[in-house]
């Protein structure tokens, strides 16, 4: 194998197919490629030749999935090691009533809420449950917010592994609780917050020998890198001046400064592109500990609206100071009504997401508005789960629990009689 696993803090190395999380200093470990040796083997038209293959009645990872096209630089295992869905290959859309709403000429959304399991986790999932395979495990388990386990419930059930997921009790939206039930996982709903059901998850894991795939496995994160891969390629390799994403548990900001780190290395591109990471004004840890210069990492009790990034004590926060150092990044926050309003927005131009994307597309408008962003800047938000996810959130935005929503719809109640129906469409259209 080209890779191993390496601990960013002190250099010690392990091999790939240990089963650890953490160095014995106590950090958390990257999946290390050999660059070097890649730089001779990877150029940008053997990603485009892939795209292209011809079809087959069975799935070719390769050609078919989103993440496994850019498999050298994610991990080197045989092809029939690989459980996919296939996931990725989500669409980049542009919509003219959002780039102008948030005041920019070209805004593209990443739509990872078209994947598999409705969210970007299948691109960590993917990877994760193959190394999970490959390396024998009897079980696999997470906590979650709710798409982690979704995700990890679908992989699981593909590869046919028990899977076990720790979910705060009450706290996560029905479509992800639903999807967890109903892909076969083991169900622990946890009395406490998400940062209890995690440390309780680790604690487990390393007792009874279960394989951990919350982002803390480094082969989750080698998986979410893709879509960063995959949008470059999919803007011919021009990358754009900003990548805005929602910030929870930091998988994703760690993952996008690794991918991008690694084409700049490999000279896949020359410009790097700037990081936002967004958070919620009700669990902005990192944006705390952002503002004290990231001095130390910051704690805080959690709670907002977009329960997805509804976490206090966000596990990959090195990793992800380390992706905005490599990038120039930022951190901003936004208010619930900002994300709601933001979330309308996108609703109604035919695309959809759930709350905590729409705070990617909340933050954009807030670093255009301060001049942080310029409008001639090309952005790329990160729109990462489905608008069906969290059908309760939409709903009471729109009947009125939101007493300062911009974009409420309200249903209106009318009796069955065609008179009553036809003066309601008259008043209307
Ligand atoms: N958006 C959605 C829809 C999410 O589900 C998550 C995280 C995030 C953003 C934040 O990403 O953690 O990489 O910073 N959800 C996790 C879960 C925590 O358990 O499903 P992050």
């Amino acid at each position: 194998m080209t890779a191993q696993l390496e601990c960013p803090r002190c250099g010690t190395s392990y091999p790939l197919d240990e089963v650890r999380y953490l160095c014995d200093c106590g950090s958390q470990l990257d999946v290390s490629h050999d660059l070097g040796a890649l730089r001779a083997q990877i150029t940008r038209t053997i990603f485009d030749a892939r795209q292209r293959g011809a079809p087959t009645p069975h799935l070719c990872p390769e050609r078919d999935s989103g993440v496994w096209r850019y498999r050298e630089l994610i991990l080197p295992v045989p092809a029939e090691m690989i459980v996919s869905r296939p996931e990725g290959n989500t669409p980049l859309y542009q919509h003219p009533r959002l780039s102008e709403w948030v005041g920019v000429d070209c805004l593209y959304l990443k739509h990872e809420g078209e994947n598999p399991s409705g969210s970007f986790k299948d691109r960590g999932m993917t990877v994760g449950v193959t190394q999970a395979r490959w390396l024998g495990a009897r079980a696999v388990a997470c906590a979650s917010t709710g798409n982690t386990s979704a995700s990890l419930a679908a992989y699981a059930a593909l590869a046919g592994l028990p899977a076990i997921v720790f979910i705060p009790q009450g706290k996560i939206a029905a479509g992800k609780l639903a999807q967890a039930l109903a892909y076969g996982a083991h169900t622990l709903q946890v009395t406490g917050d998400f940062d209890d059901a995690m440390r309780l998850v680790q604690h487990i894991c390393d007792e009874m020998g279960i394989y951990l795939l919350n982002s803390l496995n480094p082969f989750r994160l080698e998986g979410q890198k893709s879509i960063i891969f995959e949008t470059i390629h999919g803007l011919n390799w021009q990358p754009p001046d900003w990548i805005v994403l929602p910030a929870g548990n930091l998988g994703n900001t760690a993952a996008f400064g690794k991918a991008l780190y690694e084409l700049q290395q490999l000279g896949l591109i020359t410009q790097m592109p700037r990081l936002a990471a967004v958070q919620a004004t009700g669990a902005n840890p990192f944006y705390q500990s952002y503002q004290l210069g990231f001095r130390q990492a910051v704690k805080v009790r959690a709670e907002t609206v977009a329960t997805a990034i509804r976490i206090g004590a966000p596990v990959s926060y090195e990793r992800a100071v380390r992706s905005l150092r490599w990038t120039n990044g930022l951190v901003t926050q936004v208010s619930d009504a900002e994300i709601m309003d933001a979330k309308a927005m996108v609703d109604r131009a035919g695309i959809g997401c759930e709350p905590a994307s729409a705070a990617a597309v909340a933050g954009v408008r807030k670093l255009v508005a301060e001049g942080v962003i310029r409008p001639s800047e090309r952005v790329v938000a990160v729109l990462t789960g489905n608008l069906l996810k969290d059908p309760a959130a939409t709903v009471s935005y729109h009947t009125g629990e939101w007493p300062e929503a911009q974009f409420a719809n309200r249903p209106r109640a009318v009796s069955a009689h065609p008179e009553e129906v036809r003066r309601v469409i008259e008043s209307i259209l």
